[in-house]
């Protein structure tokens, strides 16, 4: 009975969504800016603009808890965390710099009707070594 629960909200979290989800308006995210975004089960997520290109990884950073898209710097393609200066790749979710060595999970990115549309989860980077 409990396997099947965790079966439950694991699907949920990732793959039990319809996509395409719309998460927010696009000129909501100013060019530099990160925001955050959930989907309909709660995940949360950051949106990131980059000269007009929008990407998306999940918002928590894969070194601890912090919340990108409230501790994340954008500097070209790459997000710094300020809670210990680790750094991913926003495009591939690649960690960059230590602490980070895990990659940050990444979603397809699709812009309709003005709006930031989530279409899917993405393959994850490899590891930082
Ligand atoms: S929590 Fe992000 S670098 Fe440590």
């Amino acid at each position: 009975m409990s396997a099947q629960l965790i079966e439950v909200v694991a699907i949920d979290d990732v793959a039990g969504h319809q996509f395409p989800v719309a998460v927010c308006v696009a000129d909501d995210v100013a060019p530099g800016d990160i925001y955050s975004a959930l989907l309909p089960s709660g995940h949360k997520l950051a949106v990131y603009n980059v000269d007009g290109e929008f990407y998306v990884t999940d918002d928590t950073c894969s070194h601890g808890e912090a919340s990108l898209s409230e501790d994340g710097m954008l500097e070209g393609t790459e997000v710094e965390c300020t809670w210990h200066f680790g750094r991913f790749d926003v495009r591939t979710g690649q960690a960059c710099a230590m602490p980070c060595t895990h990659p940050l999970r990444t979603w397809g990115v699709e812009i309709r009707d003005g709006n930031v549309w989530v279409t899917g989860v993405r393959p994850l980077a490899g590891e930082l070594k």
